[in-house]
């Protein structure tokens, strides 16, 4: 698919959908409090509803109306044992939280997933469940899925130091200290994006955190919420980059998340002298606000260190935005990357230097040459929504040739819209 872009570049206003980490967090905290939690501006977007049918399979009441979700939780202990294998499709959040909240259950769970999910390390999050009590397996040293997970009839608390900065790791731990008995305690390596802590918090029960230091003890009921779930600031990157880098261009963004883990593309935007302004914020149990970005010159960053887990999705997309920036961007730390959907720092160099971008993977990241202009060519997505999008934002700024984009069904994964959102600022 490729769209031509009119002389006035993208203008106008879009609401970007529903946070995917919140959307997956609220159906689980729903499952595991007790009462009906309501649920508005669900993402319907593949991966979350991977985890609407994982916990249908465990024997959740969930009523979608098409508006609002409904999730009838009774608590941990309430969880059944699915018939078969529970399919995840491409979802590494649904996998490895799931892994956690099953830390406790009294049944064996099988779960699997799609070509991508098959090559995703478990490891990461099964080594600390066994180390609370839980008996797990995967494929080979990686423990990659089909995984199989028996919770243990006692959980042990467990201090744990993260040897690599993972929000989903760090969550599989919170799940499973929620059903042990007595203080379970998390060193983070990094600071990662804070859902399932403040979804905790939410849903009535008591957690401590002092930046990198997470404590929280077991035997705790939640009780049901409702939660609206802000729009995706992982979504909307791609369209403030669009909105920055094709000419002309002037973009609204709508209740966009602004949970602080989160908002590391906005920091790097300001960097690198894009304009970019946030117009309101309002606050409920998450902040969100208005995002207006114009076509702006760029200059050249370096991006490493702690704010890394702040835009670790949105890296393919900056990378992109460095390519259009003077200078050379060096981004680093960022080894986490070969391990997402594809290994998108080989998929990042690769299909960006199809279309002409002076860019060359490291072990830890990125190094990007600014300045080039981008000429068509054949890429793929390699299955990963991210990548696909940040080429399908590629592909506007090239005038000669055309990109043809392989795989574009990924970008269901996460932004169903995405095409619609896009072809409505192009008008
Ligand atoms: C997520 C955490 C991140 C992120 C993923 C969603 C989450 O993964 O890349 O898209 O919702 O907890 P890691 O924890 O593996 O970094």
């Amino acid at each position: 698919m490729q769209l031509k872009i009119n002389a006035t570049g993208l203008n106008g206003t879009i609401e970007v959908p529903g946070d995917k980490s919140i959307s997956h967090r609220s159906i689980m905290f729903g499952a595991i409090s007790h009462g009906e939690t309501v649920i508005k501006n669900f993402l319907r977007a593949e991966d979350c509803l991977s985890t609407l049918h994982a916990f249908e399979q465990l024997g959740v009441k969930i009523e979608d109306d098409g508006e609002i979700i409904r999730v009838q939780g009774d608590g941990f202990e309430h969880l059944k044992a699915a018939k078969q294998p529970i399919d995840i499709g491409n979802s590494g959040t649904s996998i490895r939280l799931i892994s956690g909240i099953l830390a406790g259950s009294d049944f064996t769970t099988t779960l699997f997933g799609d070509d991508t999910i098959a090559k995703r390390p478990m490891n990461r999050v099964l080594n600390p469940l066994r180390q609370m009590g839980v008996v797990a397996r995967g494929v080979g040293n990686l423990e990659t899925p089909p995984i199989e997970i028996t919770g243990g009839s006692k959980l042990t608390p467990i201090t744990y130091t993260m040897p690599i900065a993972s929000a989903q790791v760090k969550s599989a731990i919170i799940f499973a200290a929620l059903q042990a008995e007595g203080e379970t305690v998390i060193i983070e390596k990094e600071k990662t994006r804070d859902h399932t802590e403040d979804m905790i918090r939410q849903f009535g029960g008591e957690i401590t955190v002092e930046d990198k230091l997470v404590k929280l003890r077991g035997s705790q009921q939640l009780v049901a919420q409702e939660v609206l779930v802000p729009g995706d600031i992982s979504s909307a990157a791609f369209f403030m980059v669009a909105g920055l880098i094709v000419p002309n261009s002037q973009i609204t963004i709508k209740n966009v998340g602004l949970n602080p883990t989160r908002t590391g593309i906005i920091d790097v935007i300001q960097a690198m002298g894009g304009k970019l302004s946030i117009e309101e914020t309002q606050s409920d149990n998450n902040v969100a606000g208005t995002v207006i970005v114009k076509t702006s010159e760029l200059v050249a960053t370096e991006i490493s260190g702690a704010i890394i887990p702040r835009l670790i999705d949105e890296l393919p997309i900056i990378a992109l935005l460095a390519t259009q920036a003077s200078g050379v961007t060096v981004i680093r730390d960022a080894e986490e990357l070969k391990v997402k959907e594809t290994n998108r720092i080989d998929a990042v160099a690769c299909e960006l230097s199809k279309l002409g971008a002076d860019i060359t993977p490291t072990d830890d990241g990125l190094i990007i040459k600014g300045g080039k202009s981008l000429h068509g060519g054949k890429v793929t997505t390699y299955g990963d929504h991210r990548i696909g999008m940040m080429l399908q934002i590629a592909a506007l700024l090239v005038k000669e040739g055309r990109v043809e984009l392989e795989r574009s069904e990924a970008i269901a994964t996460s932004y169903p819209r995405f095409f619609a959102d896009l072809a409505k600022l192009s008008r």
